[in-house]
């Protein structure tokens, strides 16, 4: 038993039900035939042979052979908790969703932190992006943000995101090395794209090695919208605030850490849950208004860059607070499918071409991890509405839909028959207006890919900026091709010739001369397409 109480919500209530406590009960096989011999095989005589008849064996083992499913293609390494989320103070001015309008209620939530790169199995204590996966169970059914700890991504693209990936995984042919980005295929690719700068100052800070998943700010990275009952919209960008502030270790101490105990946030995350220490978050939103779309020397839809706190302060409306442990972690954390696409009536996408990548991404990527279609029925990812729909079969269907009707329109059925109401409350995407020709392209407004970065690097302090020349020295000395760290220290140099220096001093290189990238820094409303850059 917890040592604490771990309190329930609407979410465990919904789970009771598929959960099996075989304390002090006498085992039987699936087909619910009690076992009278679970250690022994079934033989002809004493030595065997074995007889193939024998279900009991065989079942036990099938059942075994069939346990594993894929890890997750990024995010494999992760952990999850339970929660709720409180809202402080309603906000109908911005977004008609309920659970951001309705102080009495508290929603459930699961949480799901990961790390990206290494596997399944592989250590906590990476120098890595963590995952901040948060799957709010909503009266009007489940919205997940899908976010990270660090507020800005690597690329601006999702057609990039297979490539990112392949360069941030173990290499190929001998598949070292093991969740870290100290290799040649990593730094290859960052080094031939510059718009990845401000997320690699980012990951070689000291927010890439935390102290603990508590000790962590999460970050929705894309701009949203969200969109109130009169049907006006705005600009938002989430984040999450940890009570017990930011915290990192430093990098001798994470591989020690690595070394004595790869478990230590799982183990720090759960530990704190079970003895009552709920880690607690609080929500912030930066909101934009519309029409000051492109008011800033970046644009909104570029996943590279943040909006400063100075331009636009945070404004924190709510707390969420994990306070309960799952009790199995395949049935829970492991197959949670978060997807940013899973979103409320209030909360709405953008256009930037990341975000939108991975509202195709996610469903995908489940559809094989989990198995088909039918996953939404998983309990974990069980909204706590009922659902209705015309959807039916597929492998490993759970519900048995009632009626002979499951088409619409008809007549003949009580399943929304001519009449339906199926749009009354129900979704209603912005009508955003879109008036433009087709073009594979990137837009000049996403051509600054420094000034940010030397933000972010010129933010930190003495010893933080020491721990980066440091974590650059490290991982780019385990580079065996010089064309590619010099290109890295040609990029540093445009960020901060004193990192480039001091990389370049430990690498044994001198730091070469690369051009200025061009930058174009707003584009008007009224955009024509020939001002957008073409493909090279
Ligand atoms: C998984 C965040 C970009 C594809 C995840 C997870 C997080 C995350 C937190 C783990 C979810 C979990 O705990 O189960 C982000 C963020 C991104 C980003 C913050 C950029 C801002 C992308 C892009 C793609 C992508 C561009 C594809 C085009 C995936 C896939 C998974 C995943 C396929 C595995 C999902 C699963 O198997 O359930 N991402 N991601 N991500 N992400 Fe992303």
């Amino acid at each position: 038993d917890p040592a604490v109480d771990q309190p329930d919500n609407d979410k465990i209530k919904d789970l009771e039900q598929f959960m099996e406590d075989s304390s002090g009960a006498l085992m039987n096989t699936n087909t619910g035939v009690k076992i009278n011999d679970d250690q022994n095989s079934l033989k002809a005589g004493e030595r065997g042979a074995s007889l193939l008849e024998d279900f009991i064996l065989r079942e036990k083992i099938t059942h075994f052979d069939h346990e594993r499913i894929p890890e997750r293609v990024v995010h494999a390494r992760g952990s999850g908790a339970h929660g709720v989320f409180k809202l402080y103070e309603p906000l109908p001015e911005y977004t008609k969703a309920q659970f951001l309008n309705d102080t009495s209620i508290e929603t459930p939530v699961f949480v799901r932190f990961s790390t990206v790169a290494g596997s399944r199995g592989s250590t906590d204590l990476a120098r890595d992006v963590r995952g901040f996966a948060v799957k709010f169970y909503t009266q009007e059914g489940n919205f997940d943000l899908v976010g990270n700890n660090m507020p800005v991504f690597f690329i601006q693209d999702a057609m990039k995101f297979p490539d990112l990936v392949h360069a941030v995984k173990p290499e190929p042919d001998n598949e070292i090395p093991q969740a870290a980005s100290a290799h040649d295929t990593f730094w290859d690719f960052i080094s031939v794209m510059p718009e990845s700068t401000h997320m690699i100052m980012w990951l070689m800070s000291d927010r890439a090695i935390p102290r603990s998943y508590r000790m962590m700010e999460g970050f929705g990275v894309h701009t949203f919208r969200l969109v109130n009952a009169e049907g006006k919209s705005c600009f938002v960008k989430f984040h999450w605030k940890p009570l017990l502030g930011v915290h990192s270790v430093a990098w001798d101490e994470a591989q020690n850490i690595s070394g004595k105990d790869p478990d230590f946030h799982r183990r720090d995350l759960w530990d704190a849950i079970e003895s009552g220490n709920f880690p607690e978050w609080e929500l912030g939103l930066q909101i934009v208004p519309e029409e000051d779309e492109f008011k800033f020397d970046f644009d909104l839809l570029d996943p590279t860059k943040i909006i400063p706190e100075e331009l636009v302060p945070v404004r924190r409306v709510g707390k969420l607070t994990l306070n309960r442990n799952p009790e199995n972690f395949f049935a829970e954390t492991e197959q949670a499918a978060f997807h940013i696409g899973h979103v409320v009536p209030g909360i709405d996408f953008t256009n930037d071409p990341l975000l939108q990548g991975r509202l195709f991404s996610y469903t995908d990527t489940q559809l094989i991890r989990l198995g088909g279609p039918n996953f939404q029925e998983i309990p974990i990812n069980r909204p706590i509405v009922p659902v209705h729909n015309n959807q039916r079969d597929g492998f490993m269907r759970q519900t048995i839909n009632r009626g002979k009707v499951s088409y619409g329109p008809n007549s003949i059925g009580d399943n929304f028959p001519l009449q339906a109401k199926v749009s009354e409350g129900g979704f209603a995407s912005y009508p955003e207006r879109i008036d433009a020709r087709k073009v594979r392209a990137r837009s000049k407004s996403f051509l600054d890919h420094f000034s940010q970065a030397k933000l972010f690097f010129n933010s930190q302090s003495e010893p933080e900026k020491n721990h980066m020349i440091d974590a650059f020295s490290f991982e780019l000395g385990k580079v065996q091709s010089n064309a590619v760290r010099q290109r890295m220290l040609g990029i540093l140099s445009l960020v901060d010739k004193r990192l480039a220096s001091e990389v370049g001093f430990a690498l044994r290189l001198a730091i070469p001369e690369i051009p200025e990238q061009p930058m174009n820094r707003s584009i008007p409303a009224d955009a024509d397409p020939a001002d957008y850059e073409p493909v090279v």
